[in-house]
């Protein structure tokens, strides 16, 4: 028997890092996935082949928890494939072990629900990365956007003018080391760094109405606050930077960097007439796009 799986990459909209904190974001599902085919291993060892993912850690882990939780002797061999790079920043890691863990459940005759699933990767994660707010493995599992705060998920309606554009900034950055970096920061500067979490809180919050009401002027701008809020946080670049106000100056709602920073990919929220405007503009920046869009399908 052959098993197959996938799970979507994601996109943080808004309240990265403070999330880490307990404070909600808003994360979405993309259109770009992972996935995994699983079988019973004929030679008596666990394998694992993943050409499109950066790093197996997550998918042995995977294997060594859930063999362990379920009392499995057997060997399993699991084969990954990959819409995306590695190194964009669009979230293989946490893609891939939900795709892992979904695989084997199914493999081992075992039925998980959302949050189990949820919270099984999220343990197998933490495992390695150490921190981690197990966002990115909520947008993987439940698919679209989904509001997450302390591991509390609800899901909020795309609504039709929501449009993105992505522009990745060339470079890549270790998530990890720049959660370790506002731990630091907020070590040192406790009070004013509290201060920064309960403002992107609350513009995560607004965002959230503004999603709900279809109103993309509002996020827009919401969106740019959070980016400034990011950049006292120390974790913007001057590329992601000069990307995000390309976007504004071409007319785009609002714009700012997705994820942890120090690299990877921003995002820009724009109208159906400014869309090729503002790419053109980030391109211009020395940006490259991404093409991907919010995608309803979690895991599957
Ligand atoms: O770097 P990314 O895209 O995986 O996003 C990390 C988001 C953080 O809030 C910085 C960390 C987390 O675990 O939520």
């Amino acid at each position: 028997m052959t098993v197959k799986t996938s799970a979507p990459g994601k996109l943080l909209l808004m309240g990265e890092h403070a999330v880490v904190y307990g404070y909600p974001c808003i994360v979405a599902a993309v259109d770009k996935r992972i996935y995994i085919e699983a079988k019973w291993s004929d030679n008596n060892k666990d394998k694992v082949i993943a050409p499109g993912v950066k790093n197996t850690v997550f998918i042995d882990m995977a294997i060594k928890v859930m063999k362990e939780k379920y009392d499995i002797t057997q060997e399993s061999e699991l084969k990954t494939l990959s819409d995306f790079p590695p190194n964009i920043g669009l979230g293989s890691s946490s893609a891939s072990t939900v795709a892992a863990v979904k695989a084997l459940a199914t493999l081992f005759n075992i039925t998980l629900s959302q949050s189990q699933l949820f919270n099984l990767v999220h343990t197998i994660i933490l495992k390695i990365q150490k921190k981690g707010s197990g966002a990115d493995v909520a947008a993987s599992v439940y698919g679209g956007v989904v509001y997450f705060k302390s591991g509390l998920i609800a899901k909020i309606n795309i609504p039709s003018s929501f449009s993105l554009i992505i522009g990745y900034s060339g470079s890549k950055a270790d998530t990890v080391s720049y959660i370790k970096k506002v731990s630091q920061l907020y070590t040192e500067r406790r009070k004013e760094i509290d201060k920064l979490f309960d403002q992107i809180g609350a513009l995560v919050e607004k965002a959230k109405k503004a999603l709900e009401s279809n109103d993309m002027p509002t996020l827009g701008t919401l969106m740019t606050q959070n980016h400034q809020l990011l950049q006292k946080l120390n974790v913007s670049t001057p590329q992601l930077d000069a990307m995000v106000e390309a976007s504004l100056t071409a007319g785009a709602w609002g714009a700012k960097l997705s994820g942890a920073g120090g690299g990877d990919c921003m995002i820009a929220l724009v109208s159906e007439s400014k869309r090729d405007k503002v790419r053109y503009a980030i391109e211009k920046a020395g940006g490259r796009i991404i093409n991907v869009s919010v995608d309803k399908r979690g895991v599957r």
